[in-house]
């Protein structure tokens, strides 16, 4: 078993534990109180044995997919909450991926005005990063995530067995945003050198496969010292925005139903890296680097490309403005600026912005 925490203050806390098989013992880590458990259709088919552990009163179950991350399913969840009378002391159990976990942690920071959140992520993209560091929220046809919260989970449970369920296109989604921090690890300020960026320049996609718990140690330990330093996204932990403003605009254009998230984020990242090579931020070298990584691992080809190169440059840069990075409307981006390191560039022309996108 591994633990690593988050510790910063009353607010920014929690405890992340990593333990294959942990599934099959949750209730291990819970303590005498009601839990009320919030998961998709999809899990609950899979992993009935989980369910039934739950008083069936206390069992909420959402549509699956993105597009539901919206403010029905949030009016949805916190009906059948309080239908079920949760109370102040009882926690909420979010077993999924991103999807639930973003709006089951939005739900438990408002019920009641915040009852105790336990993240139980089943995705890879969820126990690399989503389901740790307290943000929570939901999509309007505004934008994504543009309503949220940040409420940090007291325990984020992670058994790395719940991956063998997953397909290949929910791992590739996780390798989106486990590139994004090979991308950014020196920037982390953690003492530990993963050097992911290497890891991933010299293994093969099926051997990443196989050695999938070092990864999750890996972006958990990352994340886990950013938010630690910065939990509220005042300064540091903004670097794990990279590639997410334009990732943003393509999920919001395509209505949500078109990419997944850690897609949208690969092709952020090679937009940013565009960018910063145009900025001679970056070496050409770099530049093929990060290039090759996204294509090696099927993140990138002429076929997904033509999906987003289908939208207007002007509506896409338009909605780039409507993202909640954006200071006196004027947008900020984390560009790299060299292997593993990316920093904050403001107030971007558009012109720069619309050469950027491929
Ligand atoms: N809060 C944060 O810090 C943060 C960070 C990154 C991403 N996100 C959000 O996370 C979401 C994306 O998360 P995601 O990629 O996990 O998507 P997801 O939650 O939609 O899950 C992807 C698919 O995998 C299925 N699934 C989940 N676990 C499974 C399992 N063990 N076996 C088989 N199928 C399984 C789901 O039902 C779903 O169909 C986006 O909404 C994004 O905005 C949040
Ligand atoms: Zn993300």
């Amino acid at each position: 078993m591994e633990k690593i925490l988050i510790s910063k203050d009353e607010n920014i806390k929690s405890e992340i534990i990593i333990e294959n098989d942990l599934r099959l013992n949750l209730e291990y880590y819970f303590e005498n109180k009601n839990y009320f458990l919030i998961t998709n259709e999809t899990i609950a088919k899979l992993y009935p044995e989980i369910i039934y552990k739950f008083n069936k009163s206390r069992v909420i179950i959402i549509k699956d997919g993105e597009k539901y991350k919206n403010i029905k399913t949030f009016e949805y969840i916190l009906n059948e909450l309080l239908k079920a009378k949760i109370e102040r002391k009882d926690a909420i159990v979010a077993l999924g991926g991103g999807v639930v976990g973003d709006m089951a942690g939005y739900c438990a920071s408002g019920i009641l005005r915040g009852v105790e959140l336990i993240q139980v992520p089943t995705t890879l993209l969820a126990m690399c990063d989503s389901s740790i560091g307290g943000k929570t929220g939901f999509n309007t046809k505004y934008g994504k995530n543009l309503i949220g919260s940040f409420y940090f989970a007291k325990k984020i449970l992670i058994d790395p067995q719940f991956l063998n369920t997953l397909d290949e296109k929910q791992y590739l989604c996780g390798l989106g945003e486990i590139i994004k921090y090979a991308l950014i690890e020196k920037s982390c300020l953690n003492k530990n050198n993963f050097d992911l960026l290497n890891y991933l320049n010299i293994n093969q996609k099926d051997d990443v496969k196989k050695s999938l718990d070092f990864i999750i140690h890996a972006c958990a330990s990352l994340k886990a010292t950013v938010v630690s330093i910065d939990g509220f996204e005042k300064d540091l932990r903004k670097i794990l925005n990279f590639g997410h403003t334009f990732a943003h605009a393509y999920e919001t254009i395509s209505k949500y139903k078109k990419f997944s998230h850690g897609l949208a984020v690969a092709y952020g990242i090679k937009c940013a890296s565009l960018l910063a090579y145009q900025k001679e931020l970056i070496s050409k070298e770099y530049f093929n680097n990060i290039d090759f990584l996204l294509e090696k691992f099927d993140l990138i080809n002429p076929k997904i490309e033509k999906k987003f190169k289908k939208y207007k440059k002007d509506e896409i840069i338009s909605l780039m403005y409507q993202d909640k990075k954006v200071e006196n409307s004027k947008i900020n981006l984390l560009l790299p600026t060299a292997p593993a390191q990316v920093a904050l560039f403001d107030n971007i022309a558009q012109p720069s912005l619309e050469a950027s996108l491929p």
